[in-house]
């Protein structure tokens, strides 16, 4: 074992705090790496909050963080898909047991025996596994990513959760040229999917709370912007959208959206709020509408979607910060003030 610097919580109202904590030594699969960047996933917030606790009670210590892009600097005897200085990245999972139709399908993310990058049962060290809010992790390598050469480091690492889980849902539901698309919330989860329903050629529609971010939201690749809380600019888009991909994080009303679907028209829910949402059954029943949901993406989609950013030259549009930075960071995401996801500079962590 060896040790690391991170930043942890202690509990659900404490701060992020500087901390030293043990990695494994690199098995013969493993790939150590020295992160360079990870992204801050609202996801993070609600782990270190405790806010999913009917779901995944949180285990403290916890070391957040799920979009990690770095360097390797060691690799186990049995390593063939990486060598020392490659780049390399990690998403929400570290581990699944590769065997049950899921991982066959190549779905690790609906694998019953799952490991996340944190706050998952740790099979190694025991405890609970500590994600990338650290200079270094040790991760299987079928669960370490290539990384396109030509894109910015610090705008790939939020590739790794917000890309892949906004890339899954817009490719499972065809959205493709000639698609009516309307994404909700512009975070870093909705910053990425415009980003991407425009790459693939969809018409893209923008719903956000935040006037002042339709400027952004037309640069990102956006054809028209509504500002959600103004009913008669949504009553204009009745029953006009083949796919919605809802990415918000907070209670809101999805039975709106609903209306807003075409015949056969599907809604998606990437968001995760804390609260259960209450959906008319009328939204659904006219139009034969469908509301799903949908985690994360399989391994080899996530290959796929890194790939298909390096074709395209997509990555997130970040604000770089210090790791001394991250309480004021989430505080920011709580006010929804971030443009569009906010990824941690590591080197700030060697002053430590
Ligand atoms: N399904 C998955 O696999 C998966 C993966 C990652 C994250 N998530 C979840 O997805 C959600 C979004 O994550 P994120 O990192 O993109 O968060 P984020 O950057 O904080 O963005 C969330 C956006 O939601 C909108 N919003 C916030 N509060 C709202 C409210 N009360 N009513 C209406 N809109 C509101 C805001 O957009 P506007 O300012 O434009 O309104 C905000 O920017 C979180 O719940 C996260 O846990 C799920
Ligand atoms: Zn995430
Ligand atoms: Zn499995």
């Amino acid at each position: 074992m060896f040790n690391a610097k991170a930043y942890s919580a202690a509990s659900a109202t404490s701060p992020l705090a500087s901390t030293t904590i043990t990695r494994r030594d690199p098995t013969e699969n493993d790939i150590q790496i020295e992160i360079l960047y990870c992204g801050i996933c609202h996801s993070d917030l609600h782990t270190v909050r405790d806010e999913w606790n009917s779901v995944m009670p949180t285990v403290y210590p916890c070391i957040p963080g799920h979009e990690i892009v770095g360097r390797v600097t060691k690799v186990g005897s049995a390593v063939s898909k990486f060598k020392l200085g490659d780049l390399a990245a990690v998403g929400c999972m570290v581990d699944s047991d590769g065997t049950c139709p899921e991982c066959k399908a190549g779905l690790e993310q609906f694998c019953a025996n799952f490991t996340l990058t944190y706050n998952s049962p740790d099979k190694h060290l025991g405890g609970v596994t500590y994600g990338g809010y650290s200079d270094s992790i040790v991760v299987d390598q079928r669960f370490v990513l290539r990384v396109p050469s030509n894109l910015k480091l610090a705008g790939v690492a939020p590739l790794l959760c917000a890309g892949i889980t906004t890339y899954s849902p817009l490719r499972h539901w065809g959205v493709t040229r000639g698609k009516n698309v309307g994404v909700v919330g512009l975070g870093g989860l909705g910053h990425m999917g415009v980003k991407l329903a425009h790459a693939l050629g969809a018409h893209v529609v923008v719903f956000t709370t935040s006037p002042k971010k339709k400027e952004d939201a037309l640069r990102l690749g956006a054809d028209e912007v509504v500002i959600s809380r103004n009913a008669d600019e949504m009553q204009k888009h009745a029953g006009s959208f083949d796919f919605i991909l809802d990415a918000v994080s907070a209670d809101h009303d999805i039975s709106a959206y609903l209306n807003l679907l075409r015949r056969d028209g599907n809604i998606t829910l990437v968001g995760a709020p804390e609260k259960p949402l209450p959906v008319s059954a009328f939204g659904l029943i006219m139009g034969r509408r469908s509301l799903s949901g949908s985690m994360i993406g399989g391994i080899p989609e996530t290959q796929e979607m890194l790939d298909f950013c390096g074709q395209h030259n997509i990555t997130a549009d970040v604000e770089v910060i210090p790791i001394q930075k991250v309480n004021e960071a989430y505080e920011r995401l709580l006010k929804s003030d971030v443009k569009y996801r906010f990824s941690i500079d590591m080197a700030s962590l060697k002053s430590e």
